[in-house]
């Protein structure tokens, strides 16, 4: 009998897309699961227990091993830059890490730069040779050129309602973002049975579901 698996699972956008992926890979897994106020959820026929984390929380869960594996987009992943195995790109929930500001903005002399990615953001104008000031903010960034806070803003793109909705221009893109599947490192090899052929189920299953999405 293969081990069960601890799971840290994303709440919210990405939950939805990842428990698809994961039911289409012929896995018994709650769709509704982020409905309920339950936290961990036995899933015992997939041999696996899912803990509901907040997604920026889940490679904190992973690389301390209270979760074997996770699922986490690649922007958290980035800016939380914990000691963790990235196994799988699951090729959901894509969208862009991007520079935004607004249309026709003249260089500031001391540019400032809103976002809930400091180290992302910090290390993209370091790389680019410019001096900036970061102002880590924890949600509705594009408030921040609107109102005088910054100049310029690094968040998510997916639709683009957002920034068309208040009138800003997406300005370069710095990397493009989707899932990914994770593992603690002893786990990965403890575990490495369930892990891998957990793997071996994901892997077809991924480009069909970027052709839905
Ligand atoms: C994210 C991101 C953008 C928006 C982008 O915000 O920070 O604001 O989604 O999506 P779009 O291109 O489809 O409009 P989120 O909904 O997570 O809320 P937040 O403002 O609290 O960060």
């Amino acid at each position: 009998m293969q081990e069960m698996l601890k799971v840290a699972m994303p709440k919210g956008r990405i939950y939805k897309q990842a428990s698809k992926l994961f039911r289409d890979a012929g896995l018994a897994i709650p769709e509704d699961a982020d409905d309920s106020r339950k936290l961990i959820i036995p899933v015992p026929k997939a041999g696996m227990e899912f803990i509901m984390a907040k997604p920026v929380d889940v490679p904190t869960y992973v690389e301390y091993g209270v979760a074997d594996i996770g699922v986490v987009g690649k922007d958290v992943l980035m800016e939380e830059n914990r000691d963790v195995y990235e196994l799988l790109d699951l090729g959901i929930a894509r969208c862009r890490m991007s520079v935004i500001g607004l249309p026709g903005g003249r260089p500031a002399i001391h540019p400032r730069v809103a976002t809930k990615y400091p180290r992302v953001a910090s290390q993209y104008f370091r790389e680019q040779g410019q001096q900036v000031e970061v102002i880590k903010l924890n949600g509705s960034i594009e408030l921040a050129p609107l109102i005088g806070l910054a100049d310029r803003i690094v968040d998510m793109v997916e639709t683009g309602t957002t920034i068309r909705e208040n009138g800003l221009e997406e300005q370069e893109i710095i990397f493009h973002i989707t899932s990914r599947l994770i593992a603690n490192r002893v786990s990965y090899r403890m575990k490495n049975d369930a892990i891998q052929s957990l793997c071996d189920r994901l892997q077809p299953m991924i480009g069909a579901a970027a052709g839905n999405r």
